[in-house]
């Protein structure tokens, strides 16, 4: 059958229900059925924009025509960048900028080329779990640094810097994600910033910034300003992704850095041989940003993210507040919620699930100094938070330990 005259499943000439098209096969993740899941750090379907990424394709072909279709530019196309770079302020130009496969290749990237198998890279304690794993997976250790509410200790992060040296190990970078971290939501502020960038550039110590959730401030205030601005994009590389605001499937995001780095990793065979590595996806990208359709598209998604937080947040602090501890975060998709001594966390995981809902473990990203669980308020509706918050606590009720 041609393309264009195929018919969706389901009912001939309609479009397929998401239950139909949510099928492992095709998306990664598909929810226990009659579950509440609030495990995966995704966008709900319902805040995935179909039409406008089908208006911005459309555009893209229609405007850069067979160039749409060619290898793009190793380097990302240049109105992206331009408009990327533009958007990061400081002093970035379009040099500062590779276009990456979102943050997953680019730190994949990053972990092959700045780095040789064994080298050590330095992360918090409790971190991003897969990010973890893609640098475990390119062969470097991980050494976890303590750390306080503002982040990591930056004293720490030096004598872990020698110690490794003093053992004959060559320190690779360390791995921060400071604007909503996942999972605790945290926000380092801008002191604790300056000290690690200063911290780090005193040792000769490459810093990896993580800045995934950057664009989903859900509260007014202004952010801190990156660690990457703040060091002049010299000896930090900051990674950034359309993932988490426009669309995961797009697998799309973009570094920013010092151009001679930039231009030693867009120099890598990878992009030398297949041009930038989403070049249809990035021109799409480009009609939303430059059109202001992508900062619409944001105020929009913060509002429906605000409103999941505060749906899973308030009833849950009400209920459970008197002994659990409860993050309400600025922005970014997750609760993180600490739990008092005694409780343990398969107890706690067995009775949400007994209940209808699911949470990721806290001890998944590392180290904790509590119990802990980590609650996605990105992927439901309002609705179904506030009856999951409703559920989780009469399940918790029940594994307080009694005094
Ligand atoms: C902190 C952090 N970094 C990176 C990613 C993955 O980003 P991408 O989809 O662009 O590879 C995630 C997704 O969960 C994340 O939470």
């Amino acid at each position: 059958m041609a393309l264009g005259t195929s018919v969706p499943a389901g009912t001939a000439g309609s479009p397929p229900s998401r239950d139909e098209q949510w099928t492992p096969g095709i998306v990664q993740s598909v929810s226990p059925p009659g579950t509440f899941d609030l495990g995966p750090g995704y966008l709900e379907p319902a805040l995935l924009p179909v039409g406008l990424l089908d208006a911005a394709y459309r555009q893209a072909l229609t405007e850069f025509g067979t160039a749409a279709l060619s290898y793009g530019a190793d380097q990302g196309a240049l109105p992206l960048r331009e408009a990327l770079a533009a958007r990061a302020g400081g002093r970035c130009g379009p040099g500062n900028v590779l276009v990456t496969g979102g943050i997953s290749q680019a730190l994949q990237l990053v972990s092959t080329s700045m780095a040789a198998p064994a080298d050590v890279v330095f992360v918090d304690r409790t971190s991003y779990d897969l990010g973890r794993r893609i640098i475990t997976d390119c062969g470097l250790p991980l050494r976890e640094v303590p750390g306080d509410a503002a982040g990591m200790d930056p004293a720490a992060l030096v004598a872990a810097v020698a110690a490794e040296r003093a053992a004959g190990r060559r320190p690779a970078f360390v791995y921060l994600n400071p604007t909503f971290h996942n999972p605790t939501g945290a926000v380092m502020p801008v002191p604790r910033r300056r000290a690690l960038v200063s911290a780090a550039a005193e040792v000769g110590l490459l810093i990896v910034e993580d800045d995934a959730y950057a664009g989903l401030g859900l509260d007014h205030g202004e952010l801190p300003v990156s660690c990457a601005e703040l060091a002049g994009y010299h000896g930090v590389i900051r990674l950034c992704t359309f993932a988490k605001t426009l669309a995961p499937g797009l697998r799309l995001g973009w570094l920013l850095a010092d151009p001679s780095l930039v231009g030693r990793l867009a120099g890598h065979g990878m992009f030398v041989s297949g041009g930038c590595v989403n070049h249809l996806a990035s021109l799409a990208a480009t009609v939303l940003v430059r059109d202001g359709c992508y900062d619409r598209h944001l105020r929009w998604l913060r509002g429906q993210l605000r409103a999941r937080r505060d749906a899973l947040a308030v009833p849950l602090r009400h209920q459970l507040g008197h002994r659990v501890d409860i993050s309400c975060p600025r922005g970014g998709f997750f609760l993180w919620l600490r739990f008092p001594d005694g409780e343990r966390e398969p107890d706690l995981l067995a009775a949400a699930r007994q209940a209808g809902v699911v949470a990721a473990a806290g001890s998944r990203f590392g180290t904790v100094s509590r119990t802990s669980l980590r609650l996605a308020y990105s992927f439901n509706s309002p609705a179904r938070l506030t009856e999951a918050a409703s559920r989780l606590g009469a399940a918790w009720e029940t594994t307080a330990p009694s005094s």
